[in-house]
């Protein structure tokens, strides 16, 4: 089946099997391997992506269910060369290690941050449970998106003036 939708701001358009997923059809058929697989039925947010707004589970959703969809892969947090205050939360706090769960945290994140910039540390864990982490235990991962919630306040001061 043919199905379109708008990917990091690019309108793309893919020949899907009706059986596959986003997940694979973000990274297999679009080369948006930033999009991490890892348990596949929705429990690790390795895959998370946003999705009109809101933070998704691409291995729990088909592609062809994104027909008309505005999605935002990892790729598509920064614009520019540069890291996202956000990515750079991360990285000053040392919120990762492996990296592995770190597409769907930023992601995951980023959409909480957008929609609640000013969020407490029990909100930003509450949000976060569904994302398993191996290695940082947590902690690095909170200070991170607390630390960024900054800049998106700003964000929203922007946008509202
Ligand atoms: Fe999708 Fe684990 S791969 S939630
Ligand atoms: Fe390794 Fe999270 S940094 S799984």
């Amino acid at each position: 089946m043919k199905v379109q939708f708008s990917v990091n701001g690019k309108s793309v358009e893919v020949e899907a099997e009706a059986r596959l997923t986003l997940a694979d059809c973000l990274r297999h058929k679009l080369g948006l391997t930033g999009t991490h697989v890892g348990c596949e039925h929705g429990v690790c947010g390795a895959c998370t992506i946003i999705v009109d707004g809101a933070a998704v589970r691409s291995c729990l959703m088909l592609a062809v269910q994104a027909d008309g969809a505005d999605i935002t892969t990892v790729e598509g947090l920064s614009h520019e060369d540069r890291l996202t205050p956000l990515q750079t939360a991360f990285r000053r706090n040392h919120g990762l290690q492996c990296g592995y769960c770190t597409p769907g945290m930023l992601t995951t994140s980023h959409a909480l941050l957008t929609n609640e910039p000013d969020c407490d540390a029990d909100r930003v864990r509450e949000v976060l449970s569904g994302n398993i982490c191996r290695c940082t235990g947590y902690v690095s991962i909170v200070e991170a998106v607390l630390e960024a919630r900054a800049a998106y306040r700003t964000d929203a001061e922007e946008d509202r003036a």
